[in-house]
């Protein structure tokens, strides 16, 4: 079965209102007519509902960074999958290391406050379930960090992530989830997993999927790499049987790059 190549551009905490817009623009301009790629981008809460609207009737989706598993209430600071969807989002990234409190190289600062950042498994399956019970699809990221790689445990970290965060799905809805492996330590850094070594771990995950919902959604799922993707190495990644698109940060920065990425994806 082939699957619908599938690039993200997470924004994290970058572009102003206006710098979004304009990006999204030019994106636009960029990769008119690509059909063959599902492209996505995550700008921040702030910025989504003008990037909605700049992008709108164009080959671009839109997706939030992060959201809460209510639809309203007394949530401080929190943003809910009917707000997302009011934005004009489709997508949601959910259990993104850095929400997750798990950063490839922590200065003292943060190491003492790594609590405030705070997901866990359990807290991301309980994102991913609201998200489709709210008709918003979930991008479910997982990955190990750099002493989890070295001590030789990523494939028992990997698997211990994608069961919890991925339990108690309906069938219907696990065909549609989206899941990006991006190790930790190649996050921000520039040090790109090695792609055997990606399609690897891709491949490992796609068997966990076979055994919670069975062979044809696990064919059908959509596996993403993240981790340092630039216009340079995602053509080597992308050709890969189990990786199926990207999640992108620094290099979703910038149209031209970016729109290198999604053509590499074609
Ligand atoms: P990066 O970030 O491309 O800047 O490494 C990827 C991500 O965190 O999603």
């Amino acid at each position: 079965m082939s699957r619908k190549p599938f690039i993200a551009g997470n924004w994290k905490m970058n572009k102003t209102i206006a710098e979004g817009v304009a990006l999204a623009n030019e994106l636009k301009d960029q990769i008119a007519g690509v059909d063959d790629v599902d492209v996505a981008v995550c700008p921040t809460f702030v910025a989504l509902a003008a990037v909605g609207e700049a992008i709108k009737g164009s080959n671009i989706m839109l997706g939030g960074q992060n959201m809460f598993w209510k639809e309203s209430g007394a949530w401080t600071s929190q943003i809910s999958p009917q707000m997302l969807m009011d934005a004009g989002c489709k997508w949601v990234i959910v259990g993104h290391s850095e929400t997750r409190g798990r950063f490839g190289t922590v200065d003292d600062e943060l190491a003492g406050a790594l609590s405030y950042f705070g997901d866990n498994d359990k807290t991301v399956n309980m994102k991913a379930k609201y998200a489709f019970a709210s008709g918003l699809l979930p991008i479910i990221a997982c990955g190990e960090l750099l002493s989890e790689r070295e001590s030789g445990r990523t494939d028992d970290v990997i698997t211990a992530q994608m069961k919890v965060c991925l339990d108690g799905f309906t069938k219907e809805q696990a065909l549609k989830m989206v899941i990006a492996y991006e190790p930790v330590w190649a996050i921000g850094t520039g040090k790109v997993c090695d792609s055997d070594e990606a399609d690897r771990v891709c491949g490992l995950i796609r068997g966990i999927v076979k055994n919670m919902y069975g062979e044809d959604v696990a064919e059908a799922v959509r596996i993403q790499y993240g981790g340092s993707v630039n216009d340079k190495n995602a053509a080597e990644l992308l050709a890969k049987p189990n990786i199926d698109g990207a999640l992108v940060g620094g290099a979703a920065l910038k149209a031209d790059a970016f729109a290198t990425i999604i053509k590499a994806a074609q």
